[in-house]
């Protein structure tokens, strides 16, 4: 297993549009182990290859689901392999404070679907559905608009999204001073 490097906002490959995964070789393994290493490192609750330059839809996750849930999130016993996920349905509507890996040091209140279903492939290709909901379901939308190089700063609005890009420039500015 090896560590990646996770792409930080503005790299142009963050928008670029994964593509879907045609065969679950050792390629793809290898990626997903380094990916769930990766994560952890991070303490993220979910990562997206186009995070780590890799422009193939897999995702994984690791979301505690349930209060007190987070012993769980840390022994790696809610890790979710998604290969080729995708959303075939969804419902209602929630708002969540986000953050992202790639866009450290901000976060900003994103509108989500509440409830969602999506399919995917597990790491040995076998399809199976996932309905999920509240920060599990805001995860899952997060991570496969990060496949279609959508990031959570696209979803707000204008006015919104120039503030939290200010905010990032200085967030970064800070920590090269810093460095
Ligand atoms: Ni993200």
């Amino acid at each position: 297993m090896a560590l990646l490097n996770i792409l930080k906002y503005p790299d142009p490959f963050l928008k670029t549009k994964a593509a879907p995964v045609q065969s679950i070789d050792l390629e793809v393994k290898k990626l997903i182990s380094d990916m769930v290493e990766t994560m952890a490192m991070a303490r993220g609750i979910g990562l997206a290859a186009t995070q780590v330059g890799v422009g193939k839809r897999v995702v994984v996750l690791n979301v505690p689901v349930g209060e007190n849930d987070e012993e769980r999130r840390e022994r790696g016993k809610n890790l979710v392999v998604l290969v080729n996920p995708e959303i075939v349905g969804s419902s209602g509507s929630i708002t969540y404070d986000e953050g992202c890996l790639s866009v450290p040091g901000v976060t900003a209140e994103v509108e989500r679907f509440s409830n969602v279903t999506v399919k995917a492939l597990d790491r040995d290709g076998a399809p199976f559905e996932i309905k999920a909901e509240g920060l599990f379901a805001i995860a899952l939308q997060h991570e496969i608009d990060h496949l279609d190089g959508i990031l959570f700063i696209d979803r707000l609005s204008r006015l919104k999204r120039e503030l939290i890009k200010r905010k990032y420039k200085k967030a970064m500015e800070r920590q090269d001073r810093a460095l």
